[in-house]
C-alpha cells in the first residue's frame, strides 16, 4: 500500500464550481467540482460517505465503487482534515436519509473522481462546535480553531459589520484617513506600548492608545468628517472585554454639537441592525445623566434590561439607634438598598456569600431585611430597627411580603459600587435577563464629570481625556470647584457594556491650557507633550467632537459571544502573550545593541 502522502496530487486544471454549502435540490444532475476539508468519513460497507467542508458549509460526498472504483479506493485512505477536490454529480438523497438539519441535506454528490490535495496529521482537537476545547489549546492552534463553524460565523459577522459601517459612513461623506502607529503617547489612561528608534538612539515611539490627537488635527486640517477602523494599543489589565491590541471605529466631525453626533450614531446602528439582522431598533436611544446612572444603578454603564434599582434610605435612618448607621451618617456616608423581588429563598449561606462579594468592593457589611406578612419581618439588624423605620423602608422600597431588602451603609462611592455590582451579580444568579430574547438596550450616558481626584497621586485626572470640553455652564467652576465641573463627554452603553465613548473637544488654546494646568500639566510639560496640538488649536481650529467604538466589543455583543477573543482572529492571552507565535519573545543581543538597549531584568 502506498503511503498517504504519495497520493497527493496537484489541482491541475480543476476549478471549484460551487461551495460546499450552496447545492440544493434544484442543482440535481449538475456536474460539480467541490474543494474543501474532509470533516468526517463513514464507511458503510460498500459505500463511503465523506462530509466535505469549506467556509460556506458541508456537502455529503458518496463514494460508490459502481460509479468509480478508483475514487472509492482512494476514499479508503482519506482521514479527517485531508484537503480534497471532488468531481461528481449532484443527486437527491435516498428517501428517508435526508438531513433536515443541514442546508444541503436533501442532496449528495456522487463522486466520479477525487484528488487528495493534501493530507493532515491527526488534529490536537476535532473541528466540532459542540465540544469544549481548552482555551490555551485553541489559541496555540488558532488556525484550526478558526475552522470551526462558530468562529467562521463570528469573523464573517465582523467583516459584515465593518463593511456596513463603511457603507453607511461613506454615504454620509466621511473620509477614511489613516493615522500613524509609530507616534507620541496619547493619554487614554493606560500604559503605552513603546518602540525604540534605532536611528534616534535613546528615543522611543509610543503605539497609539487611540488616534485621538490625530483626528483632532484632521479637523484643524479641514477634513470635517473623518472615520477609521483602526488598531489601538493599551498596556492595561486584560479582561473578557479588554485586549492589549483592539480595534476602534473612530469618528470625528467638525461644526457639530453633541446631538449631531448622537443622531449620526443612532442612524448608523439602525442601519446596521436592519442590514445585518433585519431588525428595527428604536431610535433615538434613551439618555441618562452620569449622576443619575450612578445613583440609580451604581454604574456608569447601567444594564437597563432589568430593574432592581438602588434606593436611598439615608433619610429614614437619620435618627437610627444602630451605631453603624449613625456613624455612617455622621461621616456623610449613605445608606442604600436594593430590593430583590424573588420567590427564591435566600439561605444563610447565600447571604454570607453576598456579604463576601460586596466586601471585595470595600463595603464593610451587608444588612438584610426579609419582609413577611403583616408587620412581620426577619433581619440581620432586627434588634436595632424600630417598627417605624421598618414601615418607612417598606414604603420607600415598595416592598411586598417575600421581598428581600439588601442594605449597604458606607462612604458614597463604596455604597454605589458595591450595590451596582451586587445588582449585576443577582441579575445573573436569578436569571433576570432572558438571554434568548436577543434584546438590544442602548443608552447614552451623558454629562460625565470632567475631573476626578486621584488621592494616591494627590492630583486631578481627566475622567475621559484631557481634550474633552467642559459644559459651557460649568466653565466658571473650573477655578472654584473643579470636581463639580461636568463635561461634554458621553458613552454609548449596550446591555450594560460600554461600547463607545466620545466628547465635544476643547478647540481653544487658552481653555486647553487651563485644563492641562488643573491636570498638573504645566506650560512647559504641555508644550513638551502636546505642543503640536496647542499650536494647531491656534490656527483656526473649528468646533469639533467625535466618538470611538470598541469594534471588538460591538461584534462580541452582536455575535452573542462572551469574550472579545471570540471575535478576534488572532487574540492574545490575559497576559498579552500570543500562544501561536510565542510573542513576546527575547531578541538577540545584536538587535538590542543596535538600539543601544541593555536589559536590567529582575532576578529569578
Ligand atoms: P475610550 O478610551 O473610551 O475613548 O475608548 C473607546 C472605546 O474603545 C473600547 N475599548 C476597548 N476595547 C477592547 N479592549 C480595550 N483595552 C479597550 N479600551 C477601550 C471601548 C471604549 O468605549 N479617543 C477616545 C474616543 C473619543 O473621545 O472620541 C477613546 O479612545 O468600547
Amino acid at each position: 500500500m502506498k503511503k498517504s502522502k504519495e497520493f497527493i496530487e496537484p489541482m491541475g486544471s480543476w476549478k471549484k464550481t460551487h461551495s460546499c454549502g450552496e447545492l440544493r435540490k434544484n442543482d440535481i444532475k449538475k456536474g460539480v467540482i467541490l474543494m474543501g476539508w474532509a470533516q468526517s468519513r463513514r464507511d458503510h460497507g460498500g459505500l463511503i460517505f465523506i462530509d466535505l467542508r469549506d467556509r460556506e458549509g458541508i456537502s455529503q460526498i458518496v463514494f460508490d465503487p459502481k460509479d468509480s472504483a478508483e475514487a472509492h479506493k482512494k476514499a479508503h485512505i482519506i482521514k479527517n482534515e485531508y484537503v480534497l477536490a471532488v468531481k461528481g454529480k449532484v443527486v437527491s438523497r435516498l428517501a428517508g436519509s435526508e438531513n433536515p438539519n443541514m442546508p444541503t441535506g436533501e442532496i449528495e454528490i456522487k463522486a466520479s473522481q477525487v484528488k487528495i490535495l493534501n493530507v493532515s496529521d491527526t488534529l490536537p482537537f476535532n473541528i466540532d462546535d459542540k465540544i469544549e476545547i481548552n482555551d490555551n489549546l485553541r489559541l496555540k492552534y488558532r488556525y484550526l480553531d478558526l475552522r470551526q463553524l462558530k468562529m467562521q460565523k463570528n469573523l464573517r459577522l465582523r467583516h459584515q459589520v465593518c463593511m456596513e459601517i463603511r457603507n453607511y459612513l461613506n454615504s454620509k461623506s466621511f473620509l477614511d484617513i489613516e493615522t500613524p502607529f509609530l507616534t507620541k503617547s496619547t493619554p487614554e489612561g493606560a500604559r503605552d506600548y513603546i518602540v525604540p528608534s534605532r536611528v534616534n538612539p535613546g528615543k522611543f515611539y509610543a503605539l497609539p492608545q487611540s488616534p485621538q490627537l490625530f483626528k483632532q488635527l484632521l479637523m484643524v486640517a479641514g477634513f470635517e468628517k473623518y472615520y477609521q477602523i483602526v488598531r489601538c494599543f493599551r498596556d492595561e489589565d486584560l479582561r473578557a472585554d479588554r485586549a492589549a491590541e483592539f480595534t476602534q471605529l473612530d469618528v470625528e466631525m467638525s461644526f457639530v454639537d453633541r446631538d449631531d453626533i448622537f443622531n449620526l450614531v443612532e442612524e448608523m446602528f439602525a442601519y446596521l441592525f436592519n442590514k445585518l439582522f433585519n431588525i428595527k431598533i428604536k431610535i433615538p436611544f434613551n439618555k441618562m445623566d452620569y449622576q443619575e446612572a450612578i445613583s440609580r444603578y451604581g454604574a456608569d454603564k447601567p444594564d437597563l434590561r432589568f430593574g432592581m434599582e438602588i434606593i436611598n434610605l439615608t433619610e429614614i435612618f437619620q435618627k437610627s439607634s444602630f451605631k453603624v448607621f449613625g456613624e455612617v451618617i455622621q461621616n456623610k456616608g449613605e445608606i442604600c438598598a436594593i430590593k430583590v423581588e424573588s420567590d427564591k429563598e435566600f439561605s444563610r449561606k447565600k447571604l454570607d456569600d453576598l456579604q463576601l462579594f460586596i466586601t471585595s468592593f470595600g463595603a464593610k457589611g451587608l444588612s438584610y431585611i426579609k419582609i413577611k406578612e403583616g408587620k412581620d419581618f426577619q433581619s440581620s439588624i432586627a434588634k436595632f430597627l424600630s417598627p417605624e423605620e421598618i414601615e418607612k423602608v417598606k414604603l420607600k422600597t415598595n416592598a411586598s411580603p417575600g421581598d428581600l431588602i439588601l442594605i449597604v451603609a458606607d462612604q458614597e462611592e463604596i455604597v454605589y459600587e458595591a450595590l451596582g455590582n451586587l445588582r449585576l451579580k443577582l441579575a445573573d444568579d436569578l436569571n433576570l435577563v432572558n438571554q434568548d430574547k436577543k434584546e438590544f438596550n442602548f443608552l447614552w450616558v451623558t454629562n460625565f464629570p470632567l475631573l476626578e481626584y486621584n488621592p494616591e497621586e494627590k492630583r486631578y485626572e481627566a475622567v475621559h481625556h484631557p481634550f474633552t470640553a467642559p459644559l459651557d455652564d460649568d466653565i466658571k467652576l473650573l477655578d472654584t470647584n473643579p470636581l463639580k465641573v461636568r463635561s461634554k463627554a458621553y458613552d454609548l452603553v449596550l446591555n450594560g457594556n460600554e461600547i463607545g465613548g466620545g466628547s465635544i473637544r476643547i478647540h481653544n488654546t487658552d481653555l486647553q491650557k487651563i485644563v492641562f494646568k488643573l491636570l498638573g500639566i504645566d506650560n512647559k510639560k504641555a508644550e513638551q507633550k502636546f505642543g503640536f496640538l496647542l499650536q494647531a488649536l491656534k490656527y483656526g481650529a473649528p468646533p469639533h467632537g467625535g466618538i470611538a467604538f470598541g469594534l471588538d466589543r460591538m461584534v462580541m455583543l452582536l455575535a452573542g459571544a462572551s469574550s472579545i477573543r471570540e471575535v478576534i482572529a488572532f487574540p492574545k492571552t490575559q497576559k498579552a502573550t500570543c500562544l501561536l507565535t510565542d510573542a513576546p519573545s527575547e531578541v538577540d543581543q545584536k538587535q538590542l545593541k543596535e538600539l543601544y538597549i541593555k536589559l536590567d531584568l529582575p532576578q529569578g
